[in-house]
C-alpha cells in the first residue's frame, strides 16, 4: 500500500526526479517519506514523516543518476522517522524500499542479531538490507545476494534495491506490484536513456508511456542501458515484452480542481461514455460465458463490491439471470460451489487489492474461469484474469473511488442488456445517461449541493435508503460520506428500516432516498414517509419530485440505468461534506488508494 520509486539512467538529477514523481503516489500511502541516492562517498539518505507534497525536488542538488523513494503507509512499527524507508545495512552500503509485509521478519530478525546485526526500526522492511550484506559476504555479487535474500521471504514484497559499491538498481517482486518504464534513447548508439520502476504508472506517467511488467516471483537488475528480468528462485531468464500505456499526464493531475476526487467526479461527463465503448463481439462473448458458466459468483472489495452487488440486481432484472455476489474477504467461505464449469467476475479499481487476487486464486485452483473487470492497464488482476474487460475510467488518484464505480456500472448494464439479447438496447440508454450525466453536472447543479453540504455539516449521522439497484448505491453512498467527511453514515434497504434502523432516526436527522421511477417507487417513498413521520430531514435524489423531500435533488429519469446517476449527487455531497468540514478529501485518514495486503 506504499509507493516505490527508483531511477537509474544517463539522467544527473535521480534525487530530484524520484522525490517529484513520489509525489504522483502520494495517495498510495502517506504518513511519512523517504529517499535514497548514490554519491561518490556511498549512499545519501533523506527521510522524514508527513507529507511529500511540501518537500522541494530542487533542495536534492547532488548530482547522482541512482535514486530510490517510498512513501510509507505503516504496517509495522509506529509513523516515525526511524521507520519511514529507506533501510540500511550495517555498513550503511545498502538501502532497500518495500512495499508488503515480511511475514517472517522476527525469525529473520533474531538470527541475524545473533549475528551482530543492529536494528534502528521496528520495521519488517529493516531486515532486508541486513540480509542482503549477510548474503554478500559469500557471494560479493549484489544481484546475486538480493536473489538470496528475496528467496528467504515469506510474504508480500515490492522491493528496490541499490549498493554504494554497484552502478545498478535492483528490484524483486513477490505480491505487490511493480512496472518497469523505459525511457528509450533517441540515438541506435544510446537506445535506451534510462529506466524508472514503481509500484504504480503515474510516478513516471511525465518521463515515459513504455512500460515492462515484472510478475510475481521475478526480479531486474538494471545499469540503466539495458535490463534483465529473471526468475527470482531458478534465476533463469524471463523475456519481457514493450507495452505502450494509453493514459496520458494530462488525465492524472488535477488540472483546475482543488481535489483529485472533484475533478474525478466531474470526470464522469465523460468517463461512462468511455466505459460504454466496449468491443461488442467480446460484450457479447462474455455474456455468452456467463449464460454457459455452471454458477457465476461475482466479487469486490468496498465500493467495487458495490458495483457487484449492483450487478446482480442487473442481471436479474434485466436478464432474469442469477450470480452470486460476495465480498471478495468473503469469498473462501463459498468456493464449495466452484467447479471447473463455475465462473468468476472479480472487480477492481486498481487490479491489485489482495482480497480480490486471493479470490481468483481460490477460483483458479478449482479450474473455475475468471473473468477481470479493472480500470488500471497491465495490473496484476488483469494480467492473471481470463478474459478482461477495461472500464477507461483514466486514472483514479483520489483515495474515494468516483468514477470507477460509473464505469464498472456501465460495463455491467452491458453485459446484463447482452445476456437478455438487447445489446443495443443497453448501449443506447447507456449513451443517453451519459449525456444526461454531462448535462446535470453543471456549475449550478454543483453550488446546490454544496449549499446542502454547509446545512448539514454538523449533522452527527447521516442515513440513506435505496432499494433494488439503489440498495447498493445507498451502500455506497455511506461509505463516501464515512471515509471523506468522517460523518458517521449507514445505508439500508428501505424496507430494513423498520426492523431496527428507525430507532437512531431523530429530529432533523439528515436520511437520502435514492429514487427511481420505477415499480419499487412507490415501495421506497413509502419507506421516507416513515422516516418523515420520526423527524427525519429527507434530501431525496429523484427523477421525480415528491411531497416528502424536504430538498429535492433532480436527476435524470435513466430507467435501468438510475443507479448511474442517483450516485453521483451523493458523490458531490460527500466531497463538499468534506471540504466544508476542514478535511482533505483526496487524503482520508487511515485509508490508501490500493489495498495490497489482507
Ligand atoms: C472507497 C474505495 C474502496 C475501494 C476498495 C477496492 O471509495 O475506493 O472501498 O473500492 O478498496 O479497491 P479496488 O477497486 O482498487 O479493488
Amino acid at each position: 500500500m506504499c509507493g516505490i520509486f527508483g531511477y537509474i539512467g544517463r539522467r544527473s538529477d535521480a534525487a530530484g526526479l524520484v522525490v517529484e514523481g513520489l509525489k504522483n503516489l502520494e495517495y498510495r500511502g502517506y504518513d511519512s517519506w523517504g529517499t535514497a541516492w548514490k554519491t561518490e562517498k556511498g549512499i545519501s539518505v533523506r527521510k522524514d514523516i508527513g507529507k511529500i507534497s511540501s518537500v522541494k525536488s530542487a533542495d536534492f542538488t547532488d548530482e547522482t543518476s541512482i535514486a530510490i523513494a517510498h512513501t510509507r503507509w505503516a504496517t509495522h512499527g509506529g509513523v516515525t522517522k526511524q521507520n519511514a524507508h529507506p533501510h540500511l545495512s550495517c555498513d550503511e552500503n545498502i538501502a532497500v524500499v518495500h512495499n508488503g509485509i515480511v511475514e517472517n521478519y522476527d525469525a529473520l530478525r533474531n538470527e541475524l542479531k545473533a549475528k551482530g546485526h543492529r536494528f534502528l526500526s521496528q520495521t519488517d522492511t529493516e531486515i532486508i538490507p541486513h540480509l542482503i550484506e549477510e548474503e554478500m559476504k559469500s557471494t560479493k555479487d549484489f544481484a546475486a545476494a538480493v536473489r538470496s535474500a528475496c528467496q528467504r521471504l515469506k510474504g508480500r514484497f515490492g522491493i528496490l534495491a541499490m549498493h554504494a559499491a554497484s552502478q545498478t538498481l535492483v528490484a524483486a517482486r513477490a505480491g505487490s506490484p511493480l512496472i518497469v518504464g523505459v525511457q528509450k534513447g533517441k540515438t541506435k548508439t544510446s537506445p535506451v536513456e534510462g529506466y524508472y520502476i514503481a509500484s504504480d504508472i503515474p510516478a513516471f506517467l511525465e518521463h515515459t508511456r513504455t512500460v515492462q511488467y515484472l510478475d510475481d516471483g521475478e526480479m531486474v537488475v538494471t545499469d540503466g542501458k539495458s535490463i534483465l528480468f529473471s526468475d527470482i528462485v531458478s534465476g533463469r531468464e524471463r523475456p519481457k515484452r514493450e507495452v505502450e500505456i494509453s493514459w496520458s499526464m494530462e488525465q492524472a493531475v488535477k488540472g483546475q480542481y482543488e481535489h483529485f476526487m472533484l475533478k474525478e467526479i466531474m470526470d464522469q461527463k465523460e468517463s461512462v461514455a468511455r466505459a460504454v465503448n466496449q468491443d461488442e463481439e467480446q460484450i457479447k462473448t462474455l455474456a455468452k460465458a456467463i449464460r454457459e458458466a455452471q454458477g457465476t459468483f461475482i466479487v469486490g472489495c468496498g465500493t467495487a463490491g458495490k458495483a457487484c452487488m449492483a450487478a446482480e440486481y442487473f442481471f436479474s432484472v434485466i436478464a432474469q439471470h442469477h450470480v452470486n455476489f460476495a465480498p471478495a474477504s468473503e469469498f473462501k467461505l463459498h468456493h464449495h460451489f466452484l467447479k471447473p464449469e463455475s465462473l468468476l467476475i472479480v472487480v477492481s479499481q486498481s487490479g491489485e487489492t489482495a482480497d480480490v487476487l486471493e479470490a481468483m486464486h481460490i477460483a483458479k485452483s478449482k479450474g473455475a474461469k475468471v473473468l477481470a473487470v479493472v480500470n488500471v492497464e497491465g495490473s496484476t488482476i488483469s494480467r492473471e484474469a481470463d478474459y478482461t474487460l477495461r472500464i477507461n475510467a483514466g486514472p483514479e488518484r483520489a483515495v474515494a473511488s468516483t468514477k470507477a464505480l460509473t464505469g464498472q456500472l456501465a460495463v455491467f448494464l452491458l453485459i446484463a442488456y447482452a445476456l437478455a439479447g438487447k445489446l443495443q438496447d443497453g448501449k443506447t440508454l447507456l449513451l443517453e445517461t451519459a449525456a444526461e450525466i454531462n448535462d446535470m453536472l453543471n456549475p449550478r447543479y454543483v453550488e446546490r449541493i454544496r449549499s446542502l453540504a454547509e446545512n448539514i455539516k454538523t449533522a452527527r449521522d447521516v442515513f440513506i435508503i435505496g432499494k433494488s439497484w439503489n440498495y447498493p448505491m445507498a451502500l455506497e453512498s455511506a461509505i463516501k460520506i464515512q471515509e471523506v467527511s468522517y460523518v458517521h453514515a449507514e445505508g439500508f434497504a428501505g424496507g430494513e428500516l423498520k426492523h431496527g434502523p428507525i430507532a437512531l432516526i431523530e429530529e432533523g436527522t439528515p436520511c437520502i432516498a435514492l429514487v427511481g421511477k420505477d415499480e419499487v417507487m412507490d415501495d421506497i417513498i413509502s419507506n421516507t414517509i416513515e422516516l418523515k413521520a420520526r423527524g427525519a430531514q429527507i434530501i431525496g435524489i429523484s427523477p421525480v419530485k415528491h411531497d416528502v423531500f424536504d430538498e429535492w435533488i433532480k436527476v435524470p429519469n435513466a430507467g435501468n440505468a438510475q443507479a448511474l446517476v442517483n450516485i453521483i449527487p451523493v458523490q458531490v455531497l460527500a466531497y463538499f461534506l468534506a471540504v466544508t468540514r476542514g478535511k482533505n478529501p483526496d487524503m482520508p485518514r487511515n485509508l490508501a488508494k490500493s489495498v495490497t495486503v489482507k
